[in-house]
């Protein structure tokens, strides 16, 4: 058995993801009704949020243990070139109970150091960049995760779509039109030669939010 993952994004409404200005309280009201054991979350998005929240990586916060009976979900990181250089930073935020990052081959010897160093779970799943199937697996069987809210952007979502491991597309649609040719879309996956590679979905819900906001739920049809 593999985790149930649901990406959940807002976008504009030509598939952008920048030059949005959204509504933060608004977009995370909804990961209630997931209850997620697990929220994974891109490493360039990672990055991006310890710079908007004006974060050094390298401050060393007060570490906090998580309760026994704590509740939160857990926060997976693929991080395979090893850029994320404080977990602890991770879990001072009160979202999370604890970190797993997912390495792989290629991971630097002196970032597994650094990981092991600081009592950071890891899982080495894959040689070049991290292999999602194996490490989705290896949550579900190690970790009993199985349910995961992907919380990233174009790249990720692109590979976890393409590799048929997504379950749910969860869209705020905002009303804007950003255009541009550089495609900072919510799926970015190589170019398709065939039509079946065209990844189908099922309507399952349809709210209008706020006056102007849209939320769709999709199933992704396997
Ligand atoms: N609008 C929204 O709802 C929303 C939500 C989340 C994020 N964002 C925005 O999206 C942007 C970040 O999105 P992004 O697409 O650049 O990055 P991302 O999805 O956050 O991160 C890319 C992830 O893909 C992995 N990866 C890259 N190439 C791979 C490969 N060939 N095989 C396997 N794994 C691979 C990377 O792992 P390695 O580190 O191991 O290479 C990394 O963890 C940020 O600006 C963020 O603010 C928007």
């Amino acid at each position: 058995m593999l985790p149930r993952i649901i990406i959940h994004n807002a976008i504009s409404l030509d598939g952008r993801i920048d030059w949005l200005n959204f509504d933060f309280g608004l977009f995370y009201g909804f990961i209630s009704r997931w209850n997620e054991d697990a929220n994974m979350v891109g490493s360039n998005t990672l990055l991006k949020g310890f710079e908007e929240l004006n974060q050094d990586q390298n401050e060393t916060p007060e570490e906090m243990e998580p309760g026994s009976n704590d509740q939160r979900p857990l926060l997976i990181v693929p991080d395979s070139q090893g850029r994320i250089r404080s977990c602890k930073l991770v879990l001072i935020q009160p979202y999370w109970r604890g970190v797993v990052v997912l390495c792989s081959e290629k991971t630097p010897n002196e970032y597994l150091y650094y990981l092991n160093g600081s009592r950071i779970e890891y899982l080495m799943v894959g040689k070049e960049h991290v292999n999602y199937r194996s490490a989705l697996q290896k949550l579900y069987d190690q970790y009993q995760i199985k349910t995961i809210r992907l919380d990233s952007c174009g790249t990720l979502n692109g590979i976890l779509l393409r590799e048929g491991l997504v379950d749910e597309v969860s869209i705020l649609i905002n009303p804007s039109l950003v255009g541009g040719t550089t495609p900072q879309s919510f799926f970015k996956a190589s170019d398709l030669t065939s039509y079946e590679g065209v990844i189908k979905l099922k309507l399952l819900s349809v709210e209008k939010v706020t006056e102007d906001i849209v939320w769709l739920l999709y199933e992704v049809i396997k």
